[in-house]
């Protein structure tokens, strides 16, 4: 079985559907996106990006599969597809578009995956503060229509809209994997292992490190053959060796809007064949 692993995609329609044909060229019927999706349901625009994806997913007979980016609004989408779990136990947000939890484990083709997404944003503040804006400028809003004699409305919080607390997984929800995931052949994720050094990395900050450590140790502790992330939006590859497990990590580049920074970005640097008999 072969499937296209790809990196963030941040909301981008016209990048999905390049992944889609990429996947469609290939004869492949399951891409797995690595975070930053761009699940922002609590937006008109969000609601209409899952909507499309599944439609082009559907129209190419593929399954697009993803775990959670910092900038994926998580807590969302356990509350709203929390009991809806397809046979594998991927969360079905749509037809063809399934959403794989912190630390859920499954097996392909003989192939032992397990996800875990989560990452700690480094723009936070700057998100935090565009919210407070944005409530701000609701506040004006209502207020001018009140002084002019208007009906009052509701007016809208947006904390939460931009930013989201449960970005980062928990030393307990690593924990909780390594005592009951087993051995794993692939670890998907959307942060880096912390002992890996990509040569760019503008996400290399202090704030960043304990989820990289959270991810590093899963690699220690689950010993995958290989992993791979998003998050830094920068291709590369390393194999750890000991005393870390002998794994290789490929890191995956983001879609061009995103990427636009990264040096010798090619879009193709966004995904990646993984094969079941070469993992
Ligand atoms: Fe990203
Ligand atoms: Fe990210």
């Amino acid at each position: 079985m072969r499937i296209l692993l790809t990196g963030d995609v941040h909301g981008n329609l016209a990048h999905v559907r390049t992944v889609l044909d990429a996947a469609a060229a290939e004869h492949i019927d399951r891409i797995f996106q690595l975070g930053d999706f761009g699940y922002w349901e609590h937006e008109p625009g969000g609601v209409r990006f899952l909507d499309e994806v599944h439609r082009a997913a559907r129209a190419q007979g593929i399954t697009v599969y993803f775990l959670d980016g910092n900038h994926d609004k998580s807590g969302l989408i356990l509350e709203r597809y929390g009991e809806h779990r397809d046979m594998e136990g991927f969360l079905s947000v749509r037809g063809r578009v399934r959403y794989a939890p912190r630390g859920h484990a499954w097996t392909w083709d003989g192939v032992r995956f397990l996800a875990f997404g989560g990452a700690c944003s480094v723009d936070r503040e700057y998100r935090l503060e565009a919210e407070r804006r944005r409530t701000e400028k609701a506040l004006r809003k209502e207020n001018y229509r009140l002084a002019a004699g208007r009906p009052s409305h509701s007016v809208p919080d947006h904390a939460g809209t931009l930013w989201f607390p449960e970005e980062e997984a928990t030393d307990a929800d690593a924990q909780a994997v390594i005592d009951t995931a087993g051995p794993v052949d692939v670890l998907l994720t959307h942060d880096k292992p912390r002992a890996t050094t990509p040569g760019v990395n503008r996400k290399d900050l202090p704030v960043c490190h304990p989820n990289q450590d959270r991810i590093q140790r899963l690699v220690d502790a689950l010993r995958p053959r290989l992993a791979a992330h998003g998050h830094l939006h920068h291709r590369y590859t390393q194999v750890l060796e000991e005393p870390h497990a002998p794994t290789r990590v490929e890191g995956l580049a983001a879609d061009p809007v995103a990427s636009f920074e990264a040096p010798g970005y090619r879009v193709a640097d966004s995904w990646l064949v993984l094969d079941t008999a070469t993992v």
